[in-house]
């Protein structure tokens, strides 16, 4: 398998070492400053003997390496700083990573791409309708991570393994989006018989906020060894074909009310790309919450006039 990471920032630049590291397959990492993707893909090489990897990691500046690409992981664009919110990012980041669409286009026209940009649903729209891709190709990055948010807070709240906690994070990567704790499982168990109303009400609205929480301590920048953890899951579902079932930003073509828009929902995840959205069971509430949040995506998404 040939995966292309574009950005070699902090996101783009772990999403390519955890990718080495569990051996998806050779690496091509991009970015437009020179000399940086190159001397990260030399650094990471250089601990491919102590790591015991056999990928191959190449740092460039040239787009045209994509070329081959089975996927391609788009990390490109400016993060938020303290007090910004991810749709703050719009203008700046729908030109980066436009330019990095036309590129996929051109050099990867057989990709599977994934897109981690904020904001993260949006920027997967105009990767969509400027690659002109199939839409089970082209998908966004956030639920995993959401998801896997809020199951550290229920793992941590309750003393029990991480491994344990399942959860389903669902809508857009921004405030509106829809933990549903119904869908929450400590081996099997409910989270709802496990602790009480505003314990998990708390949670939820720390899983919302829950970038926002470490862009403030960091000061500078924002998030990124959860982040890539995420993108490297989706990635390592296509790559082994294993249909694993996870919430990702995909195109809705009718499920949940909702048509025409990227927006976080469960999916199952193969070597095809999205092979089938997989559509719950909501409360009216619920589905009201999803189809707000879908809503504001529709919003930015004509905000930018495509
Ligand atoms: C986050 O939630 C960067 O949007 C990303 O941390």
């Amino acid at each position: 398998m040939k995966i292309t990471v574009v950005g070699a920032g902090f996101v783009g630049a772990t999403t390519a070492q955890r990718l080495a590291e569990k051996e998806l397959g050779d690496i091509i990492l991009h970015d437009i400053v020179e000399g940086m993707p190159q001397g990260k893909a030399l650094d990471m090489m250089q601990s491919a003997c102590l790591e015991g990897f056999d990928s191959e990691v190449k740092g460039t500046n040239d787009p045209a390496d994509y070329a081959g690409s089975d996927i391609v992981v788009i990390t490109s664009g400016l993060a938020r700083q303290p007090g910004m919110s991810r749709d703050d990012l719009l203008a700046k980041n729908a030109e980066i990573v436009g330019g990095v669409a036309d590129n996929v286009k051109k050099y990867a026209p057989e990709a599977i791409v994934i897109v981690v940009s904020n904001p993260l649903d949006v920027m997967t729209y105009l990767v969509a309708a400027k690659t002109g891709f199939p839409k089970h190709r082209v998908m966004g990055m956030a639920g995993v991570l959401d998801s896997a948010r809020f199951r550290c807070f229920i793992a941590q709240e309750l003393g029990v393994s991480h491994k344990d906690v399942e959860a389903m994070v669902l809508g857009s990567h921004g405030d509106d989006m829809v933990p549903l704790a119904r869908y929450c499982t400590v081996s099997g168990i409910g989270i709802e018989a496990l602790l009480p109303k505003d314990k998990i009400d708390a949670m939820i609205a720390r899983t919302r906020g829950g970038g926002a929480e470490i862009v403030k301590l960091l000061q500078k920048g924002s998030a990124y060894y959860a982040p890539s953890s995420a993108a490297v899951q989706m990635v390592q579902s296509i790559v082994r074909d294993e249909k694993r079932v996870m919430p990702v930003a995909a195109y809705c073509t009718g499920q949940y009310g909702i048509k025409g828009q990227f927006v976080g929902v469960p999916v199952q995840l193969g070597r095809k790309g999205i092979e089938k959205i997989i559509e719950l069971e909501l409360t009216e509430d619920e589905l009201k919450q999803l189809q707000v949040s879908a809503g504001h995506v529709a919003e930015t998404v004509a905000a930018l006039k495509l």
